[in-house]
């Protein structure tokens, strides 16, 4: 476990001024898009990711922006890691308002002869770990008598493909997870939503489609707007629905997927 920050959080104009966000996975994709729209509209921001070089390598990008953020190693499916990472954040940036649950990652298993190890193994990341988070975070934002949570799912959490096995049933997950908590925490100040992407370039998908050239071509050929999403454009909805302006949005699903999910075929 290490911890890597650089200098005190400016405090910048903007809509997320005075708010303490945390972001799951934030070293590369759509976290680390996350962590730098949310730092530019003037949160004070931290991110884990799993590997120190990548976190190292991460701030260091940011600082190179001018962008002071906090990251640290810790690994989300591990309620001991979490503790300490959130535990962390607090003592260097003040009492988290905002998490996203961001970390995930794809599945490709056979239903037939996947294991359960390997069963429980993604269910820990792309599942379990955003209870986790806000498990440790909700009683700070409680207390506080504002917060806001927005866990990353994805198109496949309602219609999917062959060959990804089970992920449509851990993001399905993560929008029951998103109603359940909300309906919990409603009437106290904290809201709960979710995002749900289509298609992003991210290293994920790029390492996805790097040895499958005509996997890729059929999927851009289905993309209504003819391309994927960049990180950015997901991480726009999740700084708006982190701000004050969604006050009123609360245990939604938000697609940003290009109208994919709108095309029947
Ligand atoms: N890229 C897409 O097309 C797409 C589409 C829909 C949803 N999503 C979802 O968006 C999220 C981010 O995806 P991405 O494409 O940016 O992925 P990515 O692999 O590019 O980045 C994910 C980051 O999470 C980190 N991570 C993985 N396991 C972790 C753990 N146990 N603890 C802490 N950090 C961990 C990784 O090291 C990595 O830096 C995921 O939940 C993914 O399922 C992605």
């Amino acid at each position: 476990m290490s911890t890597v920050s650089r200098g005190a959080p400016r405090t910048t104009p903007g809509e997320l001024a005075g708010e303490v966000i945390l972001v799951s996975g934030g070293a590369q994709g759509i976290g680390n898009a996350v962590v730098r729209a949310a730092r530019q509209q003037g949160a004070s921001v931290s991110f884990c990711d799993l590997d120190a070089s990548r976190v190292t390598a991460a701030v260091e990008a940011f600082a190179a922006e001018s962008l002071d953020v906090h990251g640290m190693v810790a690994d989300v499916t591990d309620e001991e890691s979490v503790d300490e990472w959130i535990a962390a954040a607090s003592s260097a940036l003040g009492t988290p308002s905002g998490l996203v649950n961001n970390a995930g990652r794809n599945a490709y298993a056979d239903p037939t002869t996947m294991t359960v190890a390997e069963w429980d193994d993604f269910f820990d990341l792309d599942l379990k770990a955003s209870w986790l988070c806000a498990r440790a975070v909700v009683p700070g934002m409680l207390s506080a008598g504002r917060g806001s949570i927005v866990s990353i799912s994805s198109i496949h959490a309602k219609m999917t493909t062959a060959g990804m096995f089970p992920y449509a049933a851990a993001k399905a997950g993560q929008l029951g997870f998103t109603r359940s908590l909300a309906l919990e925490v409603a009437g106290r100040g904290v809201r709960v939503n979710a995002v749900s992407p289509g298609l992003v370039w991210t290293p994920l998908a790029e390492a996805h489609y790097a040895d499958r050239p005509e996997e890729l071509a059929s999927t851009l050929a289905v993309q209504p707007m003819g391309r994927p999403a960049r990180p950015a454009e997901i991480a726009e909805v999740v700084s708006f629905l982190l701000s004050p302006r969604a006050s009123f949005v609360n245990g939604a699903d938000w697609a940003v997927d290009g109208a994919h999910s709108a095309r029947f075929a």
